[in-house]
């Protein structure tokens, strides 16, 4: 049984302005491989690092596009854990809690957020390659990727790639909210990939608290004000029910 510190209980009872920042650890109990564990199966042999970026995806659209549908397959068999519903229950309790995450799984929104920055988009949808423009739907035919049906280029998932800048206006909403909150929460990320390792940063040289949920050591872990060690489903819904009484 997990028993949070009653110091944390008391900050985050106390913060006015509250921001929490997800990574891929959230949704590992959903299922969810993390980012850098190791691929499985077919993919094996590939690193995201070689798959996830605009090089790639000309050197080879249809394997770039093989593999999101791949990984959209599995995102469509998962379902949110106790993690993702203990933050919708804090954003219901506490509507100016503002959620941040990188993933690109949408089980957030899934689990009922709705105050949420995707700050690397979203694998359930597609654009464009050369103009973004959004793809509703598209024929499953010859074509792997498909064509846009307004400009006729490639189709490629909605989410950021290594070596692309994140939506501007969704990473100023990150960054402000950052900076005006009282306690940032950073949970289930190994905080290596910028901006948006920058953000509990922001929020801790503006004087909120930082809390760090990971059963392991990150480099923000020495900033902290609070770490626990534990898992996301687990610390979550027993900070939820200790902040707010029993669901
Ligand atoms: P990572 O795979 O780098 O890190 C996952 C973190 O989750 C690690 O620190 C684990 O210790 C932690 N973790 C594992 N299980 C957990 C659990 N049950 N509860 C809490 N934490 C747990 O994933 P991210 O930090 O999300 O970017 O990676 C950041 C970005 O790197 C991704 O969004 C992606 C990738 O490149 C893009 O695609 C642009």
């Amino acid at each position: 049984m997990f028993d949070p510190d009653p110091d944390l209980i008391a900050a985050l009872r106390r913060a006015r302005r509250i921001v929490a920042s997800t990574g891929a650890g959230i949704s590992a109990e959903s299922g969810l491989s993390t980012f850098r564990d190791a691929q499985t199966g077919l993919w094996a042999k590939y690193k995201p690092e070689d798959l996830a970026t605009p090089q790639a995806f000309q050197r080879n659209p249809r394997m770039v596009w093989e593999w999101y549908e791949w990984r959209r397959s599995i995102v469509a068999t998962v379902e949110p854990n106790p993690g993702h519903a203990a933050l919708a229950r804090i954003e219901t309790a506490r509507p100016d809690f503002l959620l941040v995450t990188q993933n690109v799984d949408g089980l957030h929104a899934k689990a009922g957020s709705r105050n949420l920055v995707e700050l690397h988009g979203n694998i359930r949808r597609s654009i464009c390659f050369d103009q973004r423009h959004p793809a509703e739907s598209w024929t499953r035919g010859e074509d792997i990727p498909p064509h846009c049906a307004q400009c006729g280029s490639l189709l490629r998932p909605d989410v950021v790639w290594f070596g692309e800048t994140l939506p501007p206006d969704a990473l100023r909403r990150a960054q402000q909210a950052a900076a005006d909150c009282d306690l940032f929460l950073s949970i289930g990320t190994s905080t290596l990939v910028y901006p948006a390792a920058e953000l509990p940063y922001i929020a801790g040289s503006n004087g909120a608290t930082v809390v760090e949920i990971n059963p392991d050591a990150t480099p923000l872990s020495r900033l902290a004000n609070f770490v626990v060690r534990e898992k996301a489903g687990i610390a979550l819904p027993a900070i939820a029910a200790a902040m707010l009484g029993k669901p």
